[in-house]
């Protein structure tokens, strides 16, 4: 049965305009699937804690097959994020621009399932290391939402989106390749030019939903 793992990354619930988009994709995807199932992880509404000295510690332990039990529930939260990520083929991640990044709760999400041995290995060529990703066959959709404008592909301020951009950096190093991005820009610029973005988002969103 097909499947989506949702991820929403806004702090804001129905105000969150990243959130509304995704959703609309989701239902435009449900209304073309009927029998595809939906999980959803929250992460922007505080839910998600950040990485931890402990983490740290186990995530790295030399001997991942003799890690004390301490250290396994050290990951527990972490090795179901994981578990969640390789269960489904399909991604939905609604992240807003913040700071020219992420906000941090996708942050943390995105340090918790790079994960050494599950998604990642290291290996060491001539004493320089190597990363080998480990996962495999994924599609991933996120859908943004931006104050300003020109942080798209070819706008005057995309080498300043260190946002959906650093994202796909992110989940290219684990092997999730095919990820597609639409934003919404401008919202904090006058409110027609922000509901032709959404509009143009939208449309958008509706087609894919049709092959995603
Ligand atoms: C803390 C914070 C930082 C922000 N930083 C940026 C930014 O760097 N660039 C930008 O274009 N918009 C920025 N914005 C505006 C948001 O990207 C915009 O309001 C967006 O619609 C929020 O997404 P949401 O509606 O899904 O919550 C920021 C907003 C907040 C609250």
């Amino acid at each position: 049965m097909s499947s989506i793992l949702v991820i929403h990354g806004s702090p804001r619930g129905e105000r969150s305009h990243s959130r509304r988009l995704a959703e609309e994709f989701l239902q435009a995807w449900q209304g073309a699937n009927p029998l595809g199932r939906l999980v959803r992880r929250e992460v922007g509404r505080g839910s998600l804690p950040h990485v931890s000295e402990a983490f740290i510690a186990a995530a790295f332990y030399p001997q991942p097959e003799a890690r004390p039990l301490s250290m396994q529930a050290d990951l527990a939260l972490s090795d179901e994020l994981v578990g969640e990520l390789l269960e489904h083929r399909r991604l939905v991640i609604s992240a807003p621009m913040y700071n020219f990044s992420v906000p941090s709760g996708i942050k943390a999400w995105v340090d918790h399932i790079v994960r050494l041995g599950l998604t990642f290995n290291t290996l060491l060529d001539n004493g320089v290391a190597q990363y080998q990703p480990l996962v495999q066959g994924k599609k991933v959709l996120i859908v943004t939402s931006r104050g300003g404008g020109g942080f798209g592909p070819g706008g005057e301020h995309e080498a300043l989106n260190h946002a959906d951009r650093w994202l796909r950096t992110a989940l290219g190093f684990i092997g999730i390749e095919d990820v597609t991005v639409v934003a919404a820009e401008g919202e904090e610029s006058v409110p027609e030019r922000f509901q032709q973005s959404c509009a143009e988002a939208q449309q958008h969103l509706q087609a894919l939903a049709r092959t995603f």
